[in-house]
């Protein structure tokens, strides 16, 4: 699936309407622009984590209430960042500050187990039903490689299949081929919700697969559901093969009470956590099947040792577990999904009214916009999208204080209301009327 190949004349309207856009961008953010170029003498290009650089260059934010941030030059934003999914809980949430702010009065690095850990690992182990036992971490990075290490140790077999333009963090990032950094481990990449080859690829690799590593919905990937009947085959072929099912859920638990797996009543051996589930503090959490997580059991002959200074601080555990247990109720739950439906429902409206091949796929509170046409079920078609037309989008949103990700990705926080989602259909409505004709056309 290719766009139209854009003409040589729009091609330099589309070169001049995004230089236009980065100069308003950078007359209206002086103070933000002074601090990304003084941070350039201490971190590489100003930067300490990949995803929060983009052109000309990021705004700096100094506060959040609700579902706002402000940033240095004084603008206030409606936020559909919400920290890459982690802020689910908005930015002051009063029930997980009182959490923090209790433990941080208490004493702090206490260096033993806690009142929190256990307690937290139960509300965990009750809600989300793949999870007989769990353990914290510090990021879904680590959960992550927790799992897939564990999984590895316990098969005795050494290869992994992922899925091409996964992420699954900074080690282990498939995305445009993949990272120099990666986990030097044996991976095979299958084709998302591409039944047939997958199942063929488990079936070829199986004497040396130690598991199958995949989101329920690709995030990072452009929020792309899988469908039931794929996560189904996967269940089934990995038993068959003995491999090891791992769902990373560290994006998609927040799209059901019960998590992703939860909703489709399909249990992978191993889940991986993180993002929210730290009430905004770091956090990452691997748990499943009792079996397999017992041999990390201190007190069982050779057993697997898992450190980790930082696993049961007190921030991320006192405020992760008042989030968890006091704020994320099932009705709140329901209620930010439902309103990321809507708000899915309303974008793809605004994109057939103005005849643009566009597309916004995702599920419940995560969503991605995409200027490629509908429908798309694997990342494939996502590749060919003219990087200018999301840097585009981005900084005219921004301008219309609509505090974005530039990849398009949407992430709605419990606080983000219906007047939140109306004010962001009107600002992506006139975005499409302005620069409808730099668009690709459908
Ligand atoms: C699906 C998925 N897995 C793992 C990670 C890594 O989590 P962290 O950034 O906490 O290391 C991310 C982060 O974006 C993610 O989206």
């Amino acid at each position: 699936m290719n766009l139209q190949a854009p003409s040589r004349h729009r091609n330099a309207d589309l070169d001049a309407v995004l230089a236009d856009a980065f100069e308003r961008f950078t007359a209206a953010n002086p103070m933000s622009r002074e601090r990304h170029q003084g941070a350039m003498a201490s971190l590489p290009g100003g930067n300490t984590r990949a995803v929060l650089w983009y052109r000309p260059f990021p705004v700096t934010l100094v506060g959040g209430e609700g579902c706002y941030v402000e940033d240095l030059d004084g603008h206030r934003y409606a936020d559909l960042v919400s920290e890459y999914s982690a802020g689910l809980y908005g930015h002051s949430d009063k029930t997980i500050a009182k959490a923090m702010v209790e433990v941080i009065e208490g004493g702090l690095a206490l260096g033993a187990p806690n009142r929190y850990e256990a307690a937290y690992g139960a509300a965990i182990v009750d809600r989300f039903p793949a999870i007989e036992r769990v353990r914290f971490c510090n990021s879904g990075t680590e959960a992550n490689i927790m799992a897939l290490s564990m999984a590895r140790a316990i098969t005795g077999r050494k290869k992994i299949i992922a899925m091409k333009e996964g992420y699954h963090g900074g080690v282990l990032t498939f995305a445009h081929g993949g990272s120099p950094l990666n986990l030097p481990f044996p991976f095979v990449f299958a084709d998302y919700n591409d039944i047939d080859g997958t199942l063929a690829l488990i079936k070829e690799h199986a004497a040396d697969l130690a598991a199958v590593i995949l989101e329920p919905m690709m995030g990072g990937g452009g929020c792309i559901p899988a469908t039931k009947e794929f996560l189904l085959a996967l269940r089934e072929a990995t038993q068959k093969a003995g491999a090891l099912l791992i769902f990373d859920e560290v994006m998609t638990s927040r799209l059901h009470y019960r998590a992703l797996h939860g909703a489709h009543g399909i249990n992978p051996d191993l889940l991986t956590l993180g993002k929210y589930l730290g009430g905004g503090a770091s956090f990452g959490a691997f748990g499943g099947r009792a079996d397999l997580m017992d041999r990390f059991d201190p007190a069982a002959p050779g057993a697997f040792s898992h450190g980790g200074t930082f696993n049961n601080n007190l921030l991320s555990m006192a405020g992760g577990m008042a989030g968890f247990t006091k704020v994320l109720t099932e009705e709140a739950s329901r209620a930010v999904n439902e309103r990321g439906d809507r708000l899915r429902g309303a974008l793809n409206k605004a994109l057939a009214d103005h005849r643009v091949a566009g597309v916004v796929l995702g599920r419940g509170s995560l969503m991605n916009i995409h200027f490629v046409p509908g429908p798309v079920t694997s990342p494939e078609p996502l590749d060919h999208v003219d990087g200018r037309i999301m840097s585009l989008y981005h900084v005219e949103m921004l301008l219309r204080g609509q505090h974005v990700t530039p990849r398009g990705m949407l992430a709605l926080s419990i606080p983000f209301g219906d007047a939140e989602v109306d004010g962001f259909v009107a600002a992506f409505d006139d975005f499409l009327a302005t620069h409808r004709s730099l668009l690709p056309q459908a």
